[in-house]
This record gives structure tokens, C-alpha cells and sequence, in this order.
């Protein structure tokens, strides 16, 4: 399935563009650094760009979409004019399958209820050249580095866990579907150049410690935040000693640190990887350019010099971590955990152990938590827990199938769900979970909140390895430390665990019967992608309307925001989710989360037309059907958070034509300008101070709307006095082109 044209092209590429890179800055590079310069937009010129503030525009190599963000974009791409994506792109259904029963059971049923979600993924990936996973066939991040991820590469993926291909050494960023949307489309895309944080890895791992430990303490040390903007790159002789895999899931948990991505230079473990995932050419070329795909010499012997921030771990003095609850970041030693737990009342009483998830399932994992299991069943353990596996694709499922771990697993006790995100996203369907007792579960997943797994907010997640999941299930205990402690077994003896062992890669290999896998049809021209008119889940785009050229005039205000609006204000997740592909729909969560600055109140703003109070989104349909434009106001970094482009969509398709606020969160401030709509900010702070509930927007010189050149409007209120107003805005030329269009891909789809 894997590229290798592609692949090739780039490393023809590579040593060249590093060179030029290096001149450039007249500097040793580090690794990060070198991918980044070597996938420049062929537009963008090469400069020395300054970390942490300029920002740049990127060509990556691949596209991954997960089945809940591909909806949105595969739609909006579809209206791009294109007939296939610009670059090799995949999609994988993982987050819509609930785990309740087992795999099997699981799978038919979620297949049943998202039936019309799948189909629409599959005819569409079918007719644009998109490879398409089926339902079963895995978690986006493990096949992506089953058969994907490759040294030297750039990707961007519609999950926030894309980083995890960076175990293969890739810069891969999780994105929102807008952006997916860009590069599918042959544009650039844009990221402020990241910061560089290394972390310098001494010793080696034993005993109980695993790779999860590694990142484990990273999050304590750099806390949720402390990576935000920066690529995390890990070097040094226990980098090498790591599996790629392992590395994986520590490149995946740099998401818990909020940094950009994470990744490992080119080694022989990502040679052995790539061999055994059957991607021995890669593996060659890879080799052949082995120097480029690792940081200059120079930088291991200074890292300080090119490196923002540099961090050493000595992994022969790590211990195994559990980190929670509610929070990734709080790191616990396995041997502090008894003080700390009794000290804060987190139940101790273990009642369910998930291994797997896209961040923890390879077989290196099983295996080694398989180990534990066997000697439970050998030394008379039962688990105290209940105990489930997620496997992170067919092709592991398979393999630890055939080599007898789920037997294991299972004469222990273990439930397979499917291969999917299932427990990890809160598609789990935990019995009793509804009564929301205060309870603890731990889990080899990447992330702890509240309600994430069960949606009970009383229940305490702990994260930490596989292999001590396993040991914790079955303990039943979170104080129990398996280094140290010792366990009763069915005949009353003392009986204690030993450490974990197990393999790097199976040693009869991969196997998989069916992985899951559809390679799109080669012409799809004659494909049809069919949506059903009546279709609650799913709804075709219709173009949006391009600028009639005019002057926007007679504009009502449909809320002044009050303080803080963040894309979740704007467009709400949670039940919301199951409409993130039909635009209508979701639309009547159009910022019903905004405080109205008027009275203070979520959702209830005044209908200009009536004078009567009503919900936003049936107020601005009111505006809608009466043809009348409208026009939003909004306070300081409007539209922070998610990426997520339905927040500029929805405001667009229910015919608001303005945002106008104090300042912008910039991603926001881009999407808006994309879907064509006005995203301005006031030239004076103060002038939102102006703003009354009954305004009409008369812009007087948007019919001249030029880069550079400030728009004015007038505001008249409701006792007949007005204000005129500056506005600032950003747009450039080819974004004022945007508008002009209607949106960026009515402009793709006319050039096209
Ligand atoms: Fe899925 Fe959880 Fe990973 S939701 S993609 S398994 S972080």
C-alpha cells in the first residue's frame, strides 16, 4: 500500500533541499529542522525563518483522515473541482465504533448504525484517488505506521495523535479538516515555524520501565502546555535502544504536551520496522541517505546551541510511571503511588484495565503485556479487574492472534473489543457507567479528562503502560507495585510478578488475512457519490455565493459576544459530533455556547425582526429567510481552540456575512477567510464599546475591498444617531480573492 514512487521522489529530493537549507542558515541542522526546509511550497521562498514567529507555507507529502473530521472535509473537497487529491491521502474509520460486547459483535452493530457515514467515506475516497480502511481495519495512527510513515517524510492528519508517525521519523502534525482540505487541494499549508525542544535520552530501559514511561515523564516535567508550538526531538543512545515502535507511542503523547510533533532520527530500529512491515525498499533508501535523516553532527555535541530548550532523561534510572487522573500530566511514580493515592482519596480499588489504543497496541506491547498475563494464569492469579485489549489494527490483531496472546489475554479473563478507538474516545458503553460512581480504571491510552472513556465524570483514568495495566488489573489495586510487591494467588501463596519480556517484532512475522484495506479505483470518474436528500447524518455542499461586488448595507447585529469565544462557544462537540458531515444540521449550534453581552445570557439573543428574544441559530435563520445579512461581534482571540472549520462554516451557510471583533485566534481568522466571509477587527479596541443591541451595518467602501486598506462602516442605532467606524483586516491578495469567490475552492474550482 505504501508509496514508494512517492517516497523515492522525495529522497531524490532531500539531500539537495537539506543542502541548500543549510546554507542558508549557515548552520548545522537538526533533524526537525531539515524535514521542515526540505518541504517548502514551491511558492515559498527560502528564508531564515525565525522560530516561534514566522510563519511559513509547506507542501506535505501525505493526508490521513479518521472517519469522524474526514466527513467535513471530503465534502468540501469534493467541491474543490478536482478530480483526485494532490497528494496521496487515506482514510480510516476508527472513531465511530462503539466497544460494548466484543470485536465481532461490536463492529456489525456500529456498522449498522453509521452505515450511511461509511458508505459515503468509501464512494468518496473510491472516486478521488483516496485510500480507503475500512470499519475493523484499525486505528488511523498504527496503520499509518504499518504502512505509511516514512523517514524524512511531512505529513498532516485530522487527529490531534498524528505525531505518532514520528516513531519513523516523520514531522507529522494533527490538523483540523480545513487544512486537510488545503493540501488535498494542492495548496499550501501553513504553520508558524515550530520552536525545538530536544530531549537527550541516556541508559537504557529495565525491569518494569517501557517507552510509555519516557513520555510519561516528559508530560510531568513539561506539564500540558509545555510543548505548545515546539517539535519535540529525542536523540542519544536511548533513543536507539527504543523500538520504533515504542518510539511511536512516544511521539503520539507529545499531543499531551500540547507540542506540535515529536520525533526520532532515522536508526536500525526503523530500519528492522520498515522490514518487517514489508517495506524493505524504503528501508534501503532510507539507509542510503542515512546522514540527511538525522541531525548534524554538530548538534549531539552542543545540543544547547540548536536546541530552544534541552532535557536529559537517564533511562536506566526510570522507573514506571502512572499518570492521572484527569490530567496527563500528572506524573506519579509507581513507588509514590500509594502515598500519593491515599493521599488525594483516588479509589484504589482497580476496577477495569484497558491496554491498547492507537498510542499503545504494537506487538512489542502485547507481547510484553501478554508476559504478565501468562504468569498470572501460571502462578494460580486471577485478575481482580476487568480486563480489555484494543488492538491498533487487523494486522496485529492477526499476528497476536496466531502467536497465542489473546488466548493468554483471554484465560486471564480479557475481552477483545474491535480494532478502534472504541474505550479511548468514550465509545464505551460501560455497563453502570450512567450512575456515575466514583470509581478508577487505568489504561495504556494517551489521555485522562473527565467523562473521556465512560463519560462518568467521577471516574479516576490513570495512564500508564501496557505491561503495568496488566499488572494493575490484576493486582486490582493502583497501589500496588509490581517491582516491589507481592500477591496472594488461589492457594493462598505469596507469589510474585517478574518483570515484563517480550518481542520487538514477531518472529514469524505479520500476518493478516484481510487488513482491511480498499486501494481506490484507478478512473474515478464514473463513481458516483451518492448522499441521501434526507439524510440526517450527511448533507453535499452547495457552493457558497460569490461577493456580488456590492457594498454589504442594512446589516443587523446577531450578538455582540461577550469575553471569551472559543470555537467550542461557536460550535458546540459532544451530541454534536454525529452532524459534523451535514452542515444544516450542525448549524443549529451556531455559537449557542456565546454570552450575549447584552444580558449576559448563553443562546438568547434579540430578534431584530420581532423584537423578541430567541435561540441564535433560529434568530439568524429568521434573518435568512427574510434575505437580511447579519453581522457578528466578538471580543479578544474570537474563535481560540479546536481547528475545526464548521465554526466558520456555520455562520457562512446561515448568511452572517461579518465577524467583527477585538482580535482574532489566527487559525479561526483563516478559516473564515477560506469560507469567504468577512473576518475584520476593529481599528479602535474601543469601538466595540459602541455596539447596541438594536445596530444596523452599512459598509461604505467594501466595494473597493484591497489588501492593505482599511474598511470603514457606518453604524446607525436604533434612536437614528450613527457612528462611523475603522475596521482592520488581514486579507491578501489572493485572499481577498477568496471572498470575491465565495470561498477558496470556488477560486480552486474555477482555475481548475
Ligand atoms: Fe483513537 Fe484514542 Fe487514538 S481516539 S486515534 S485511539 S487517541
Amino acid at each position: 500500500m505504501f508509496d514508494a514512487d512517492l517516497i523515492k521522489k522525495v529522497y531524490e529530493h532531500l539531500p539537495n533541499r537539506v543542502n541548500k537549507a543549510k546554507n542558508k542558515l549557515n548552520r548545522p541542522l537538526t533533524y526537525a529542522e531539515k524535514i521542515l526546509y526540505a518541504h517548502l511550497f514551491d511558492t515559498q521562498p527560502l528564508e531564515v525563518f525565525e522560530r516561534g514567529k514566522d510563519y511559513v507555507d509547506f507542501a506535505p507529502d501525505r493526508v490521513a483522515m479518521q472517519d469522524a473530521t474526514a466527513q467535513m472535509a471530503l465534502l468540501q473537497f469534493m467541491n474543490s473541482g478536482k478530480t483526485t487529491t494532490a497528494v496521496p491521502s487515506t482514510v480510516h474509520c476508527d472513531h465511530l465504533i462503539q466497544a460494548q460486547v466484543d470485536g465481532k459483535t461490536d463492529l456489525g452493530v456500529s456498522f449498522n448504525a453509521n452505515k450511511e457515514v461509511f458508505d459515503f467515506l468509501e464512494s468518496v475516497s473510491n472516486k478521488y484517488g483516496i485510500g480507503f480502511w475500512k470499519p475493523g481495519a484499525g486505528i488511523i495512527h498504527q496503520v499509518v505506521l504499518e504502512n505509511y510513515a516514512f523517514p524524512g517524510g511531512m505529513m498532516i492528519g485530522t487527529d490531534s495523535h498524528t505525531p505518532n508517525a514520528g516513531g519513523l521519523g516523520m514531522v507529522a502534525i494533527g490538523v483540523g479538516g480545513a487544512d486537510a482540505v488545503d493540501v488535498m487541494a494542492g495548496m499550501a499549508w501553513e504553520l508558524k515555524m515550530p520552536k525545538l525542544i530536544g530531549i537527550k535520552l541516556t541508559g537504557k530501559l529495565n525491569g518494569w520501565s517501557a517507552p510509555k514511561d519516557i513520555i510519561l515523564k516528559v508530560a510531568g516535567l513539561l506539564t500540558v502546555k509545555g510543548g505548545t508550538g515546539a517539535i519535540v526531538e529525542y536523540f542519544g543512545e536511548g533513543a536507539e535502544s527504543l523500538s520504533a515502535t515504542g518510539k511511536g507511542t512516544i511521539c503520539n503523547m507529545g499531543a499531551e504536551i500540547g507540542a506540535t510533533t515529536s520525533l526520532f532520527a532515522y536508526d536500525e530500529s526503523m530500519e528492522r520496522y520498515l522490514k518487517a512491515t514489508g517495506r524493505s525498499e524504503v528501508a534501503e533508501m532510507a539507509s542510503g541517505i542515512k546522514d540527511v535523516l538525522s541531525p548534524d553532527p554538530e548538534v549531539y555535541e552542543n545540543p544547547e546551541k540548536y536546541y530552544d530548550q534541552v532535557i536529559e532523561i537517564n533511562l536506566s534510572e526510570l522507573e514506571p510511571y502512572i499518570n492521572g487522573p484527569f490530567t496527563p500530566d500528572l506524573a506519579t511514580p509507581v513507588s509514590k503511588m500509594k502515598e500519593t493515592a491515599e493521599k488525594n482519596g483516588w479509589p484504589l480499588e482497580v476496577s477495569v484495565g484497558l491496554i491498547g489504543s492507537c498510542t499503545n497496541s504494537s506487538y512489542e506491547d502485547i507481547s510484553r503485556a501478554a508476559s504478565i498475563a501468562k504468569q498470572a494464569v501460571e502462578k494460580g492469579l486471577n485478575s481482580k479487574a476487568d480486563f480489555t485489549i484494543t488492538p491498533g489494527s487487523e494486522q496485529v490483531r492477526f499476528t497476536i492472534e496466531r502467536d497465542g496472546y489473546i488466548n493468554t489475554f483471554e484465560q486471564m479473563g480479557g475481552k477483545v473489543f474491535a480494532n478502534a478507538c472504541g474505550p479511548c474516545i468514550g465509545q464505551w458503553a460501560r455497563p453502570g457507567a450512567d450512575k456515575n460512581e466514583k470509581n478508577t480504571i487505568v489504561h495504556s491510552f494517551n489521555r485522562n479528562f473527565s467523562k473521556r472513556n465512560d463519560g462518568n465524570p467521577n471516574t479516576h483514568a490513570f495512564v500508564t503502560s501496557p505491561e503495568l495495566v496488566t499488572a494493575l488489573a490484576i493486582s486490582g489495586r493502583l497501589d500496588f507495585n509490581p517491582v516491589t510487591d507481592t500477591l496472594i494467588n488461589e492457594k493462598g501463596e505469596k507469589v510474585k510478578l517478574d518483570p515484563p519480556t517480550g518481542y520487538e517484532l514477531p518472529t514469524k512475522g505479520f500476518d493478516v488475512k484481510d487488513s482491511g484495506y480498499q486501494a481506490p479505483a484507478k478512473d474515478g470518474s464514473n463513481i458516483t457519490v451518492s448522499v441521501a436528500p434526507d439524510s440526517n447524518r450527511l448533507q453535499l455542499l452547495e457552493p457558497f455565493k460569490p461577493w456580488d461586488g456590492k457594498n454589504i448595507t442594512g446589516a443587523k447585529l446577531l450578538i455582540k459576544a461577550l469575553g471569551k469565544c472559543t470555537t467550542d462557544h461557536i460550535s458546540m462537540a459532544g451530541p454534536w459530533l454525529r452532524f459534523r458531515g451535514h452542515l444544516d444540521n450542525i448549524s443549529n449550534n451556531l455559537l449557542i455556547g456565546a454570552i450575549n453581552a447584552f444580558n449576559n445570557e448563553s443562546n438568547k439573543v434579540k430578534n431584530q425582526l420581532t423584537g423578541e428574544y430567541g435561540e441564535v441559530p433560529n434568530v439568524q435563520r429568521a434573518y435568512k429567510a427574510a434575505g437580511i445579512p447579519t453581522v457578528i461581534i466578538g471580543d479578544h482571540n474570537y474563535g481560540e481552540g479546536s481547528s475545526r472549520e464548521h465554526a466558520a462554516m456555520e455562520p457562512r451557510h446561515l448568511g452572517v456575512r461579518a465577524v467583527i471583533v477585538k482580535s482574532f485566534a489566527r487559525i479561526h481568522e483563516t478559516n473564515l477567510k477560506k469560507q469567504g466571509m468577512l473576518g475584520l477587527t476593529f481599528a479602535n479596541e474601543n469601538d466595540y464599546d459602541l455596539i447596541r443591541e438594536d445596530d444596523v451595518f452599512n459598509f461604505v467602501d467594501l466595494d473597493v475591498f484591497a489588501p492593505g486598506k482599511h474598511l470603514t462602516v457606518e453604524i446607525v442605532h436604533a434612536d437614528g444617531t450613527k457612528d462611523s467606524i475603522k475596521l482592520n483586516h488581514t486579507y491578501n491578495e489572493q485572499q481577498t480573492e477568496w471572498f470575491k469567490a465565495g470561498s477558496a475552492l470556488n477560486l480552486i474550482k474555477k482555475k481548475n
